[in-house]
């Protein structure tokens, strides 16, 4: 072993021996505990309405962003102040939660609930570490994935003994560094949380309808009905682009956004395979889905042609969502159609 290699290495078992007993250890076994507690009581309140039962008198919860009360099996709803919303909040220094106004910074959609778990992610000293924490090594990437013969003829897996941290050392690419780069980069951070089976996105373009017929010039509007993806969380693409892992909600749905991207063709029986440089019409659908919709205007319209329209759907920092079995549905959708 290089001998930097060795006191690097020393350093970093001498620093994660020592995490457990410092002051973070003590603080953390309930401050995350209280934020993922808040996340899911959060998630609880979205499906309440203002007719909902309760049971335990002066039971409080939040509905429609107001407090409410239970009295005699009902919610009395408390309107919060100009401002404030009624949301469940992690204690910092002692277990439990508290249930009121807080206020909420709308544009980051950051709650005090997602404010602290990120805040204890930046208190644990792996999160800063430059070590690999032994925790999160997955020694399963040293397999070449070879010798099984059950399956069809396939490449041997390249591998690694270090999560691959220093990948990016051996290919020519500049980093991706949380910029958009044309001619190509190579990105460190880790694809982040995969979904469950049960939490998938799909999406189906509600218009236009496939086949669809529309006027040239003329402004149309995209409807695109999404599942399992919490829309409305979209990063700065120019600073933030492949940043961070993707991560989900209290439901297990990834926190991400979606796109439309129209297409022209030849005529509906292309057969040469498209230029992903060139499109008629692009959107980011940044804002949060309204009855499980989102929509856009194209507003002037497309010229006459043939087009496909697709659907992408991508994390908040814009990755791809990876999903958690080889064999399952299309995420996004397609539809065709004529504008004369
Ligand atoms: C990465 O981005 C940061 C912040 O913009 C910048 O200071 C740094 O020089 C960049 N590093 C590389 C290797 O591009
Ligand atoms: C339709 O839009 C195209 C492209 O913007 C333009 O060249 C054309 O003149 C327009 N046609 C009509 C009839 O407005
Ligand atoms: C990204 O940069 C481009 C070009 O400088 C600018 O037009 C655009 O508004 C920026 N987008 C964001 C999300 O900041
Ligand atoms: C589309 O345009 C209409 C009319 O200007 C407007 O009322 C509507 O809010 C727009 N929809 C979207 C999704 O921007």
């Amino acid at each position: 072993m290089h001998p930097t290699a060795g006191l690097l290495l020393t350093f970093c078992l001498s620093l994660f021996a020592s995490v457990n007993a410092g002051p973070y250890a003590r603080r953390k076994a309930h401050s995350l505990q209280n934020g993922q507690d808040a996340i899911a009581l959060n998630a609880k309140f979205e499906s309440l309405t203002p007719t909902s039962p309760c049971t335990t008198d002066s039971e409080v919860a939040c509905i429609n962003d107001q407090l409410a009360r239970c009295v005699r099996g009902h919610f009395d709803l408390i309107p919060c102040d100009v401002g404030l919303v009624c949301r469940a909040s992690p204690k910092i220094d002692s277990p439990g939660m508290t249930i009121g106004c807080v206020k909420e910074n709308r544009n980051t959609k950051r709650t005090p609930a997602t404010r602290a778990l990120h805040a204890i992610r930046q208190e644990d000293p792996s999160q800063t570490s430059l070590c690999l924490d032994p925790a999160v090594l997955s020694t399963g990437f040293e397999n070449d994935g070879q010798g099984d013969t059950t399956n069809p003829p396939q490449v041997q897996s390249q591998t690694s003994s270090n999560n691959w941290i220093n990948f990016c050392k051996t290919v020519n690419k500049p980093l991706t560094n949380g910029t958009q780069i044309p001619g190509g980069s190579c990105n460190p951070a880790p694809i982040g949380v995969i979904p469950s089976v049960d939490n998938i996105p799909s999406a189906k373009i509600i218009f236009p309808p496939n086949f669809e017929t529309l006027a040239k010039n003329s402004t149309f509007t995209i409807k695109v009905a999404v599942n399992n993806l919490e829309t409305g969380w979209a990063t700065n693409s120019n600073t933030t682009f492949l940043s961070a892992p993707v991560v989900v909600n209290a439901n297990g749905d990834v926190m991400g956004h979606s796109h439309v991207v129209a297409e022209l063709l030849t005529g509906f029986g292309q057969t040469t395979p498209t230029n992903p440089k060139l499109f008629a019409f692009f959107k980011r659908l940044e804002l949060p889905a309204v009855n499980g919709v989102l929509s856009t205007n194209v507003t002037g319209g497309l010229p006459a042609g043939h087009y496909r329209l697709a659907v992408i759907h991508s994390g908040a920092n814009h990755q791809p969502i990876a999903a958690p079995v080889a064999q399952r549905g299309a995420m996004g959708d397609m539809v065709y159609f004529t504008v004369i």
